[in-house]
């Protein structure tokens, strides 16, 4: 499919700050007009900034109002904004689990449902952003990764009924990626540091476009990730659950 990405719509939430942010700059370089969500005002240029709140239907439906009146369709629905929640299972709080979904899970099933129609219209792309959280289990991160493999199959079986609109979804797992997410995230705990130095966010952002490009149906980042991440799962769970266990002060 040819794509005219001079004049393509990309609206995409959480741009404030970390990969949304970086989002927003790498799809407006590439000629995109960018219709920026998030509560706090980024310091980024946008070609329109809604200040709103994900979880709330009536600002999702003010989202859209204003982006048909700029726009008229959308090319590009980058459901983005999220957060982490760090506790065993045992520590969480009914409160925060729901917070969590609501904010991880809820809110981009009803931005994709909210946006469809503007979505149809151009025969665009939905790319939810998941997690490497969501293909395999962290502990004091279990409801975090509850809420990301959600949002994989939420993206794997919305791929196939919306199919017949010509509309796509990409899903896109990235494992740990330096944004300060952790700082902001629920949850009492804080992450052990891990090994290895972080990727950053403007290479993730990169990766996202050329797979949004080349129409791929799903991506890890970085790309080596997801065998790792078979391995692990696969091949050798008890050890991976002895040493992270011990990293997490479980054991
Ligand atoms: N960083 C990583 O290592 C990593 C790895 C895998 C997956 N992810 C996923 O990538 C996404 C972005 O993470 P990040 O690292 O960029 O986090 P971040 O730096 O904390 O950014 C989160 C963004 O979401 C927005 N947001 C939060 N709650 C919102 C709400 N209720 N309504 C609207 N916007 C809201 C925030 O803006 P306001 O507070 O201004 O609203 C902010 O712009 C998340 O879904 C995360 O789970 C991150």
């Amino acid at each position: 499919m040819k794509r005219n990405s001079k004049t393509s719509v990309a609206v995409i939430t959480g741009v404030s700050s970390g990969l949304g942010r970086a989002l927003a700059q790498c799809f407006h370089h590439n000629g995109f007009r960018v219709v920026g969500i998030s509560r706090s005002q980024p310091d980024i240029d946008l070609d329109l900034w809604v200040c709103a709140d994900v979880t709330n239907p009536e600002d999702r439906a003010r989202a859209v109002r204003e982006t048909e009146a700029f726009a008229g369709s959308v090319d590009v629905l980058i459901n983005n904004a999220g957060k982490g929640l760090y506790d065993t299972w045992e520590e969480s709080s009914m409160e925060e689990l729901k917070a969590l979904f609501e904010l991880n899970f809820f809110a981009v099933a009803g931005m994709t449902q909210a946006f469809l129609p503007l979505l149809k219209r151009s025969r665009g792309t939905v790319i939810n952003i998941s997690s490497a959280a969501g293909r395999i289990w962290v502990f004091c991160m279990g409801a975090y990764c509850a809420s990301k493999a959600a949002v994989s199959m939420f993206s794997n079986s919305l791929r196939g009924e919306v199919a017949r609109y010509g509309v796509r979804v990409l899903d896109v797992s990235p494992g740990q990626i330096n944004t300060g997410f952790s700082s902001r995230s629920f949850g009492h705990r804080s992450p052990p540091d891990s090994p290895g130095r972080s990727a950053g966010p403007e290479d993730f952002a990169k990766a996202v476009y050329r797979a949004w490009k080349r129409g791929r149906k799903s991506m890890t980042y970085p790309g080596w990730l997801g065998a790792a991440l078979f391995a692990v799962r696969y091949f050798v769970p008890g050890i991976y659950n002895h040493f992270s266990l011990k990293m997490w002060g479980l054991k």
